[in-house]
């Protein structure tokens, strides 16, 4: 063959691999309101940056006459290329070519991907859109699932991994993106469950949709399974680029520092106001948040769950930080199973990272009862604890009103190699609120009291008096677990002046095999 033949023959391979599975399946795709894989991957690269790998991989099974029904790339598109300038390799499933279901040659070529991310420290990035294992190809597609999961495992901490549901997601399917960092699910045509609705019918009898069993909303809001909802696949990709914006390319590195121009001593004024004068008023932390990042820029991650809790990420001139604050707008910001398993999780992917946590601090302590002992907060809360203790990053908190009992110590405080504490002028620091504390310390006496005016003034009293002596800030900085009490209008400045301060920052933990975080 002439090489100009042979040139023509690649030329024609590439333009067949590139149709995926027919122009009347991408047809449907689109139909069903979804993107393509290779369209996914030019909307989340920067442009003609994608370099893609075994475009010519094709399964090797003959049962079920798949001998005859061959497509080249067979049902994943990967291969590297750069998010504003930056290294990240990626996979895509090909929804178009067996429903993306996973073979053999599919696994390994994502198991490809992701060795190579490792080995020069990169993020891996997977969107997925898929029927599972690939049913002709039997325990070879169950195998390359349990390869792609050691390789998410040993990867965890690394670098970062990130998975998109743009479909599909079923069965044991769904155990990558759980092993990844974050997942991404798109409104209406994503769905992710261990078992569909036919089987749980069929098991318990519970009749369910896809949507109310899987869909975004659910892992967004109950489960907590999925950190970003987006409106559609364009929105989660976005995303996926804002995200990687504030993490550095593996563990090795430090997050990347973005310019700013906003001036770090900027002031703002609200903040001397926005803390009400009654304890038992709500405000919006985050108000405050996004009052004191650079450009008011606030990426929240697992909006809809848990939002007694706060998590995300922004930046302070320039220096990516990962917050977490109580929110007093929501169950009055207490601390329960879901906001600590978020929160938790959240200071681990900061601190195996090395981005800052910024914590922000009012909460009435942990919320009481029955569903939440049976659900065992006692470990989910103590998640957090470990999470923060075992944090070697720099740490700051400000406590900004409410710092009571068990969740004093757990916010982030200075027993737990917090580096800098600060509290407003507004901090109540205590074994507990006021008004508990009156009902332990003088139960006796006020049951003695009959006349029910006379004993609304006992505790009303007694209330003002513990408030004015405990409820303060200035006995935790007398005994210097608080470094400053700082006017509130200047939090954003005695913020970065701190990160300043700690970015050569170095602390270790004791040499072990691993943790044994209580799970
Ligand atoms: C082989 C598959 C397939 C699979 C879909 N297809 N899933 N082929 N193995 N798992 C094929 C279909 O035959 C069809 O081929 C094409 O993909 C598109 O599928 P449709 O059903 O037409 O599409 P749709 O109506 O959109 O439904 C999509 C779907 C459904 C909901 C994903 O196909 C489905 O329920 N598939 C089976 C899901 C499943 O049970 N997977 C196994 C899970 S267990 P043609 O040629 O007609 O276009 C699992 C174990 C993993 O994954 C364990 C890891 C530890």
């Amino acid at each position: 063959m002439a090489i100009q033949d042979k040139i023509k023959e690649l030329m024609d391979m590439r333009v067949k691999a590139r149709l995926g599975g027919g122009e009347k399946r991408i047809e449907s795709q689109h139909q069903k309101g979804k993107f393509t894989a290779r369209e996914r991957i030019d909307m989340l690269l920067d442009e003609g940056s994608f370099e893609e790998f075994d475009m010519f991989v094709s399964h090797r099974t003959v049962d079920f006459g798949l001998d005859k029904q061959t497509y080249l790339s067979d049902g994943v598109v990967t291969g590297y290329g750069t998010i504003d300038g930056r290294l990240v390799y990626v996979f895509s499933q090909d929804f178009t070519i067996f429903g993306g279901s996973l073979s053999e040659m599919y696994a390994q070529k994502i198991c490809k991907v992701m060795d190579k991310a490792m080995k020069v420290g990169a993020p891996v990035i997977g969107i997925n859109d898929s029927g599972g294992a690939r049913i002709q190809e039997g325990v070879k597609s169950l195998g390359g699932y349990a390869d792609i999961f050691q390789r998410n495992i040993l990867a965890s901490g690394v670098i970062p991994q990130i998975s998109a549901i743009f479909g599909p997601c079923a069965g044991g399917a769904v155990y990558s993106p759980a092993l990844t960092d974050f997942t991404i699910m798109s409104k209406g045509t994503s769905y992710m469950f261990v078992t569909g609705p036919k089987v749980v019918k069929t098991v318990t009898g519970e009749v369910v949709t896809d949507e109310e069993l899987g869909g975004a909303m659910v892992h967004g809001s109950k489960s907590g399974v999925s950190h970003f909802v987006a409106d559609d696949e364009q929105e989660g990709i976005l995303l996926i680029r804002k995200l990687l914006s504030y993490m550095p390319q593996n563990n090795l590195e430090d997050p990347p520092l973005a310019v700013c121009d906003d001036p770090i001593d900027r002031l703002e004024d609200s903040l001397n106001e926005i803390i009400p004068e009654s304890a038992n008023k709500p405000y919006d932390v985050k108000d405050i948040i996004h009052a004191i990042a650079d450009y008011h820029e606030f990426l929240e991650v697992q909006r809809h769950f848990a939002p007694n809790m706060i998590t995300g990420f922004a930046r302070f001139n320039g220096i990516p930080v990962g917050i977490v604050a109580n929110q007093p707008s929501y169950l009055a910001g207490v601390l329960d199973i879901n906001s600590s398993r978020k929160a938790a999780r959240f200071v681990r992917f900061c601190d195996a990272f090395n981005i800052p946590i910024v914590t922000l601090v009012d909460v009435p302590g942990f919320l009481p009862g029955t569903a939440q002992e049976y659900g065992g907060i006692i470990l989910h809360g103590a998640k957090l604890l470990f999470a923060y203790g075992e944090a070697t990053v720099p740490k700051i908190t400000i406590i900004l009103r409410k710092a009571y009992g068990g969740a004093y110590d757990v916010m982030g405080s200075k027993h737990l190699r917090g580096d800098i504490n600060y509290a407003w002028p507004t901090a109540e620091i205590a074994v507990m609120g006021p008004r508990g504390a009156i009902e332990v310390l003088h139960h006796k006496e006020i049951s003695e009291i009959m006349d029910d005016q006379e004993r609304i003034k006992f505790i009303n009293d007694k209330e003002e008096q513990y408030r004015n002596k405990f409820a303060t800030p200035y006995v935790a900085a007398k005994y210097g677990y608080i470094d400053d009490v700082i006017e509130p209008r200047n939090t954003r400045f005695r913020i970065i002046r701190a990160l300043q301060s700690l970015s050569t920052k170095k602390d270790v933990n004791p040499p072990k095999k691993h943790s044994n975080i209580p799970l």
